[in-house]
């Protein structure tokens, strides 16, 4: 089976070249990317030939249809526009990044074309295909907790993640990419959606600002860039020295964003973030961000089902929290354990009078998105051989198009400040 890639950077070389080169039957038969040492390094690693590496999608897409799948892994603002290319040019099996548009009026024109034009569009909210929010799922398909009734849900970014992605980095100005909702949290939009066991989200309200990001916030003797003689140089959490120089960090994964490369040498990691033109080398409090460090959303569904989601860039790690309540019982977990926590109503034991049960996660794996990522490949490949797949679990541009509503609606009322009614 051959593959595309369109956009080979940190996902669309290291996650989605590196899981699907990794399978057996998949050969990763084209490359692209407007920079060329991605796209050649790329093609170079995955031995795809001169011939379809790529450093123009229109070059690319003029070649017509050189996969079976196509991986579109560009920056968020590309999405749309490359995949009405892709349909116009062939493709019939894509696995698109998310968010599939920043517009909804597109997200629907990518469904309505997709549908008539018999196109399989995978949006790679990773979750869903993990084995803890698979373990989730099934308990409540399994009525273990009887109906559903609320689901209240916390996504912790992690303290350095946001400030690599949301204050320095890609996705930290709205304009130019995303509201952080559709830009990081539509994966829990996509995972309530997908627990509300509901058709639609009928209502809408949320709060939330930049508060912290910002220059009011810098404390006194702050350089603009961290090099540049910082007070806080060794102190501050989010200086360049803990996130990017030293050895324990835990944006190993960001490297190709922050300094251009995988694995750069010590030497190569300074050169680069003393640059004044790279990015990440600025001063969290002194960058162009405006994207919402902690963000609260209520939801109501049209089965009565209501849920909370929180935002925030203010923890130590990156985990969501999760805790359905139905009828019958309830489901509490944390997704970096091994575990949830089932307790049912009305069984004579457990401290509270109920019966609590560990249900262990089929399949933990830690990596990729608690192995979301390779979960995702798997199917997409399953999608392109015609085999059967589990429908529960397909993301598919449909079903993402009711969970990005949510976001789109959601944001309108944290700028208004009203409640909206979709
Ligand atoms: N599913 C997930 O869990 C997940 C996680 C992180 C990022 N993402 C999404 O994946 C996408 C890529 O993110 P990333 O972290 O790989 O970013 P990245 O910056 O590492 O990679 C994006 C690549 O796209 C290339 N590119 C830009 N314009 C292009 C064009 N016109 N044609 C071809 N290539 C082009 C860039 O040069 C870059 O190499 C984003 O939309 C992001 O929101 C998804």
């Amino acid at each position: 089976m051959n593959i595309a890639i369109l956009g080979a950077g940190s996902r669309g070389a290291n996650v989605y070249g590196g899981a699907l080169s990794r399978m057996p039957d998949v050969k990763i038969s084209a490359v692209c990317d407007i920079d060329k040492n991605r796209a050649v390094s790329a093609a170079e690693r995955f031995g795809v030939g001169r011939e379809n590496c790529f450093f123009d999608e229109n070059a690319f897409f003029e070649a017509g249809v050189i996969g079976d799948g196509l991986v579109i892994a560009s920056m968020d603002r590309d999405h749309y526009r490359q995949v009405v290319k892709a349909i116009d040019a062939g493709y019939k099996k894509i696995l698109l990044e998310k968010p599939v548009s920043h517009r909804l009026e597109e997200v629907e024109e990518i469904v309505k074309t997709a549908k008539e034009r018999g196109v399989d569009i995978l949006v790679a909210h990773v979750l869903r295909y993990t084995g803890f929010y698979k373990t989730v799922r099934e308990i409540i398909k399994a009525g273990k907790i009887g109906e559903v009734m609320a689901i209240n849900h916390q996504e912790n970014v992690g303290y350095w993640h946001f400030a690599h992605s949301f204050t320095r980095g890609n996705w930290r100005d709205s304009e130019t990419s995303a509201p952080i909702l559709l830009a990081k949290t539509c994966h829990d939009f996509d995972l309530i959606y997908w627990f509300a066991e509901s058709a639609k989200c009928v209502s809408v309200s949320s709060y939330g600002e930049l508060s912290h990001f910002k220059r009011d916030r810098a404390p006194e003797g702050c350089a603009e860039r961290c090099l540049d003689g910082c007070a806080y140089f060794e102190t501050c959490p989010f200086s360049v020295k803990k996130l990017y120089l030293d050895k324990r960090t835990p944006l190993g994964w960001g490297m190709l964003q922050a300094v251009g490369k995988n694995n750069p040498t010590a030497q190569e990691k300074l050169d680069s973030l003393k640059n004044p033109e790279n990015p990440y080398g600025r001063c969290v409090y002194f960058c162009d961000n405006d994207v919402a460090d902690h963000q609260i959303v209520a939801m109501q569904f049209d089965n009565d089902v209501t849920a909370t989601l929180t935002m925030t860039a203010f923890s130590e790690k990156c985990y969501r929290r999760i805790h359905i309540m139905g009828t019958k019982g309830e489901l509490i977990g944390c997704d970096y354990d091994n575990y949830l926590t089932l307790n049912t109503f009305g069984k004579p034991r457990g401290p509270f009078g109920g019966a609590s049960k560990r249900v262990r996660i089929k399949s933990p794996l830690k990596s990729g998105h608690l192995g979301g990522d390779d979960g995702l490949c798997r199917v997409f490949c399953n999608v392109i051989n015609g085999e059967p797949v589990d429908k529960e679990l397909l993301t598919t541009v449909d079903v993402t198009l009711e969970s990005h509503k949510i976001i789109f609606f959601a944001e309108k009322a944290r700028k208004t400040g009203k409640t909206q009614l979709l």
